[in-house]
């Protein structure tokens, strides 16, 4: 596998042209409705009624239905993407709460802040940023979210301490990632295209819950976990543009947990 900083490269081309495009599922062969993706991932018909490109299909569920939001509450959505979940937090904040998304790369950023425009969200604030060095100030945050984006990060306890630096005392966070339960066959483990499709990059499960505790968050509960193959149709899937990739490979592997954590 590529260096740490070439990895970061890779999935900032990558995440760019799926944002240029505005209109993807996760980057590499596998692809989808981005609706039909988002309501199997546990987003209602009314959340994503009317996002325009704000929804692209790429999260692997809804961080916002565990966050127990309050009107007032400050919100930091960790690779933030195309706003998806922004746009539903700066609902049940209100105008008196503020959301914040941190992306890595310029373009996701510049359609978050088009999206953000188009629909007239005004508490809403799209930043430049790497997830594992926030442009944030410390015990700033009421609840940091995240949806399909901490696997993408070469160091997630780094992820997970910058998290909980800049909460507050009694803040919360509310992630939806991808883990693994077991080992992936080699041919997924080192492909670019398994990685930035959120899989490769994926660590095991109990490793993820460590790394939370190691950072100081406590009662770390996990709310929902599924198989993350079970949510795309098609079963076969090209890596690298090389041969297919059917989903018995990886299916009783790869889960998409959801999860709270305390500070
Ligand atoms: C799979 S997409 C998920 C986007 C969004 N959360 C959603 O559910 O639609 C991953 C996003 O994380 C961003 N990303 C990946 N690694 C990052 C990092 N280290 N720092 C900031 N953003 C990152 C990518 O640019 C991309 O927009």
């Amino acid at each position: 596998m590529e260096s740490k900083v070439k990895i970061k490269e890779i999935v900032k081309q990558n995440y760019g042209t799926i944002a240029l495009s505005k209109n993807s599922c996760c980057a590499a062969g596998i692809c989808c409705a981005p609706a039909d993706i988002a309501i199997k991932i546990g987003y209602s018909k009314d959340e994503i009624a009317n996002l325009d490109t704000a929804n692209l299909g790429l999260g692997c569920g809804n961080p916002n239905a565990l966050a127990s939001l309050k009107e007032g509450d400050v919100v930091l959505d960790l690779g933030s993407g195309a706003g998806i979940d922004c746009f539903l937090a700066a609902k049940k904040v209100g105008p008196h709460g503020k959301v914040i998304g941190i992306d890595m790369t310029h373009e996701m950023i510049a359609l978050a802040k088009e999206n953000a425009e188009k629909l007239q969200v005004r508490n809403v604030e799209f930043i430049l940023g790497d997830i594992e060095h926030l442009p944030v100030d410390d015990n700033s945050v009421d609840v940091v979210i995240s949806n399909c984006v901490i696997n993408l990060a070469p160091d997630k306890g780094q992820v997970f301490k910058e998290a909980y630096r800049v909460l507050k005392s009694g803040g919360r966070m509310a992630v939806s990632d991808i883990v693994l339960k077991g080992t992936l066959p080699l041919q997924i483990k080192k492909s670019i295209d398994a990685y930035v499709s959120c899989i490769a990059g994926a660590i095991q499960k109990a490793k993820y819950i460590d790394l939370l505790y190691k950072a100081g968050f406590k009662n770390v509960e996990i709310v929902k976990e599924y198989s993350y193959a079970s949510i795309f149709e098609s079963n076969n899937w090209n890596l690298d543009g090389n041969a297919l990739i059917d989903s018995e490979q990886y299916k009783d592997v790869v889960n998409s947990i959801s999860l709270i954590a305390r500070k």
